[in-house]
């Protein structure tokens, strides 16, 4: 069956503080979404990439990525992947469709991360990549808790298009937001399968995040 990569790429941004949405800040000429994108357009397992872009970026998207099917995006990030799958749907009624849904603004995800997401995805029908958590996390209620148990949820997650549309229809129609697309499986009794990515998967959120790529020299210029 097909393997689609949805990446969501339309959000304002508020918390980089910069003239662009982060994800169209540049280095090099490049933006970090275009580098996002490639390293999905460079898997030969992944026959489409979508962008879901702010709508006012959608015919400047359309010229800078070429191949990529770009699509409007809305007010949270849930909507933005909703949409996406909204069209997929349409397309593949019967769900077979492994969705790949990634954050643009992780461009340090490796193809190896990828592949193994989409090699779960296919197996089990949800996976996420994830990183063991080296802070000790407290909770406020239940205090510290068992740091070997609790993990950084990244992207790639990786979704059979049958599940995770319903699992959309469910949390809309509750009226729930989550932070990730693992959460809103989650709320229809499946477990997604862990996959171990990598620490260099950062998302980056804040100017420090840009600044830190910077002094590994892959930096950004804000
Ligand atoms: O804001 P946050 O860092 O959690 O965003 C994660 C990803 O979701 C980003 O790549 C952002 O562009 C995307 N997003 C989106 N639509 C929104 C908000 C965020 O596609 N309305």
């Amino acid at each position: 069956s097909r393997v689609v990569a949805v990446i969501g790429a339309a959000g304002s941004g508020k918390r980089m503080a910069a003239s662009v949405p982060k994800q169209f800040i540049k280095q090099q000429g490049r933006t970090i979404l275009e580098t996002t994108v490639s390293k999905f357009t460079d898997c030969d397992f992944v026959d489409e990439v979508m962008a879901v872009v702010p709508p006012d970026y959608v015919d400047g998207c359309r010229k800078l990525l070429p191949g990529v099917r770009i699509i409007p995006g809305g007010e949270e990030r849930q909507d933005s992947i909703f949409a996406a799958i909204r069209q997929l749907d349409r397309e593949d009624p019967e769900g077979d469709t492994i969705v790949l849904i990634h954050d643009g603004v992780r461009p340090f995800v490796t193809q190896d991360t990828i592949r193994a997401v989409t090699e779960k995805a296919f197996e089990k029908g949800a996976a996420i990549a994830a990183v063991h958590t080296k802070d000790t996390i407290r909770h406020i209620d239940e205090g510290t808790l068992d740091r070997s148990k609790l993990y950084n949820v990244q992207t790639p997650q990786g979704f059979r298009l049958s599940l995770i549309r319903e699992a959309y229809e469910k949390a809309f129609a509750e009226k729930y937001y989550g932070t990730d697309d693992a959460g809103l499986v989650e709320r229809m009794g499946v477990v997604p399968e862990v996959v171990i990515g990598g620490e260099e998967n950062i998302k980056i959120t804040t100017p420090r995040d840009l600044r830190r790529e910077m002094r590994v020299g892959t930096g950004y210029d804000v």
